[in-house]
């Protein structure tokens, strides 16, 4: 597809409109000079080419040496490769960067105003180059740079919930999967556009295939139709596909992963077993990694979701998640390969909060170096507000990887607006152990090995993710992943200049927007006290998790006559007590548990008064309705942008937000609809809608 076919999200390059900025940009970037080599240098060159021609209305030039009749240049290239670079740095600091970190600097050199664009990898040429675009997009000086950053976190990867077959992706709201199993190992302009956007926010790894690599109702029918599944892209006639993709990412700097079955050694393998402590296992794990890193020899590794939604592990042959993830490990091992194995497993606890740190915790040093545990930031599944998982934290001598959920799976599924960047804030910031040693969860990944993995990529929609705002996601969990440390609006403000443009206005407007759909959402479709759970969960594969359903899943938030929520305390199942003292203690009584995640834990009388003096029902149905008023209010807010932001865009974010007012409707009356069925106690504002 043509790239104007689709949206430049926010790599648009709107032309400088400042004269002075416009002419310093001139000087110093309309004649560039970069490294050749490495595929990243294509990379560099052809982003300089696209985003300085978008800035500055033409072109640049592109030298193969420091154009000497030119006022000032732009410089990229490694000290080693240039002399303009290494005169006007300090070599041994550049060098000790980071694989990612870059230096930029504007300095004089031999008469010329230059900007120099530099680092120790190649890589870190790419997020240099991104960053120095951003900062211009942005409107930023480039008379006086003297940057250098690293990235926090070493594993900053997206994972994709793709199927090969008929490139459905699973929680994806953007329309097909990109990936073309059929085509490739043929490569679709599509696929360099998407590099591009990842790399512009420093993400360095892609997982393109579904942790769910066999479909278990449909097991054994994909292949009967001649479709692909996704456990079968680890067959030798289908790995060359991979090499495909994995040259069009490897251009800028990130690695390929594949998502891979436990029990690949006899479904792809023919063995009579996969358990990981048999000898032939092992032997063909090897062999397959060889096969692997043949193709191709910078592949990140294999992600695994075992025992768990029927999907097999080494449950399955007496061993325990050591055993599984460490046959893998040893595969990877002499290629520098990764397992990511992730801790969303099941077992005998009929409350799922309570099953991974107590899966988990216990096996705490026994992973290979090179397996991270990949843990969700909740312990039950991505809802809207969730307390942050107790395994961070408490497995200290374990490569850990905190997952998010980059679709909008549980929140309004990019139908709704709902900016997920304040979200993953509170969790980073999250103090795992506020009495004792503890660290923030921010500070849990910064080990190499370590990392974040989010959830759910861009589709086949023209404006990749759907819902244009949520485009924001994207962006705000790649620079999450790079630096924990951005503040939300920062994030924000970024996002929207470089998507909307600078009209204070519209910036103003946006900006207030994003930062009040979560809020929204956890209103409307929770009640804001920690229940969670509350959606239709639909049938089988088909599953909906968009529409009100609180009625189908009593387990999770407790509701009975008497009262509601669920006693994951010290009087119930014990979950409360999983977490370090001061937080065991802080969520253990009712009285200092934050009222957010109230009903999480605790089960409370409908009547029980909060401190406000409000019954716990009462807030229920107020906090629901509150939630509506609010969706009406950012869907006001957006109209008042009419004429100021695009027309294609302005009226595809308007419906979403007609669509969105509706919905938040009909989730407020479900709810609180439910609330009254058991409680029996009226709405004082009368809102709830009762049968005759
Ligand atoms: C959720 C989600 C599934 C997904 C699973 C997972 O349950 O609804 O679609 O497969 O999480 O994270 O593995």
């Amino acid at each position: 597809m043509p790239i104007e076919e689709y949206d430049d999200c926010w790599l648009r390059y709107d032309a400088v409109a400042d004269e002075d900025r416009l002419a310093s940009y001139r000087t110093r970037c309309a004649n560039v000079y970069a490294s050749t080599g490495a595929p990243e240098l294509g990379a560099v060159r052809d982003e300089l080419r696209r985003g300085i021609e978008g800035l500055l209305g033409r072109e640049p030039h592109l030298w193969q040496h420091p154009p000497r009749s030119a006022d000032g240049f732009l410089a990229v290239g490694t000290p080693g490769e240039m002399e303009v670079v290494a005169d006007s740095v300090d070599v041994d600091a550049v060098e000790a960067l980071d694989d990612g970190g870059f230096h930029l600097r504007s300095v004089e050199w031999e008469g010329a105003d230059c900007v120099v664009v530099t680092a120790s990898t190649d890589r870190g040429l790419v997020y240099g180059t991104f960053h120095l675009l951003r900062h211009m997009a942005l409107g930023r000086p480039i008379d006086d740079l003297d940057v250098s950053e690293e990235p926090t976190n070493a594993e900053r990867i997206v994972n994709h919930w793709d199927n090969p077959f008929r490139r459905s992706v699973e929680r994806g709201y953007a329309g097909q999967s990109i990936f073309d199993w059929e085509r490739l190992p043929d490569l679709r302009e599509r696929y360099f556009d998407y590099a591009r956007l990842l790399a512009s926010v420093g993400i360095n790894g892609i997982v393109v295939n579904n942790v769910n690599t066999q479909i278990p109702d449909r097991e054994g029918a994909n292949e009967a139709m001649g479709e692909l599944a996704g456990w079968q892209l680890l067959e030798s006639r289908h790995l060359e596909k991979l090499t495909g993709l994995a040259s069009a990412f490897r251009r800028y700097g990130i690695r390929t992963y594949l998502s891979v079955n436990f029990g690949a050694p006899e479904k792809v393998g023919g063995l009579d077993t996969s358990d990981p402590n048999d000898e032939r296992v092992a032997e063909w794990w090897a062999a397959k990694a060889d096969e692997v890193y043949d193709l191709v020899p910078d592949f990140g590794g294999f992600l695994v979701k075992a025992d768990s939604e029927g999907q097999p592990g080494p449950y399955n042959y007496d061993a325990d998640h050591v055993d599984g993830a460490n046959v893998l490990a040893r595969a990877l091992e002499p290629y520098g390969g990764r397992v990511w194995w992730r801790a969303f497993v099941y077992g005998s606890h009929e409350d799922r909060a309570v099953q991974q740190y107590d899966t988990f915790e216990p096996l705490d040093s026994e992973f290979h170096d090179n397996v991270t545990v990949q843990v969700k930031n909740g312990p039950i599944d991505f809802q809207p507000r969730e307390p942050v998982s107790p395994v961070f934290g408490q497995m200290p001598d374990t490569g850990l990887g905190l997952e998010l959920q980059i679709t909008g799976e549980y929140t309004g599924q990019h139908v709704h607006a709902c900016y997920h960047v304040p979200m993953w804030k509170e969790v980073l910031e999250f103090d795992t152990d506020p009495d004792g040693h503890g660290r923030k969860v921010k500070e849990l990944f910064t080990e190499e090995g370590t990392g974040l993995a989010g959830v759910g990529g861009p589709g086949e929609d023209p404006n990749w993710t759907g819902h244009y705002l949520a485009q924001a996601n994207l962006y705000g969990y790649g620079r999450l992943a790079w630096d924990p440390d951005l503040e939300t609006a920062t994030i924000t403000d970024e996002w929207v200049r470089q998507t909307f443009g600078g009209d204070p206005a519209v910036v103003e407007t946006v900006t207030d927007i994003l930062h009040d759909t979560w809020p929204a959402v956890i209103g409307y479709s929770t009640g804001g006290l920690g229940l969670m759970h509350m959606m239709y969960n639909g049938s089988a594969r088909l599953e909906n998790h968009y529409d009100p359903g609180p009625e189908e899943w009593p387990g999770y938030h407790g509701a009975t006559e008497d009262g509601i929520g669920k006693d994951r305390n010290s009087n119930g199942n014990g979950y409360a007590q999983q977490y370090p003292d001061a937080l065991a203690e802080m969520y253990d009584d009712p009285e200092t548990c934050p009222r957010e995640l109230l009903l999480f834990f605790h089960h409370l009388p409908w009547e029980h008064e909060l401190d406000d003096g409000r019954t716990v029902v009462q807030t229920l149905y107020d906090n629901c309705y509150a939630g509506v008023e609010e969706a009406e209010r950012l869907r006001e807010r957006w109209r008042t942008l009419e004429g100021k932001v695009d027309d294609e865009r302005h009226r595809h974010v308007a419906e979403r937000f007609d669509e969105q007012v509706l919905q938040a409707g009909r989730w407020a009356d479900a709810l609180s609809e439910f609330f009254h069925d058991y409680s029996c106690v009226p709405d004082d504002e009368g809102r709830v809608p009762l049968d005759e």
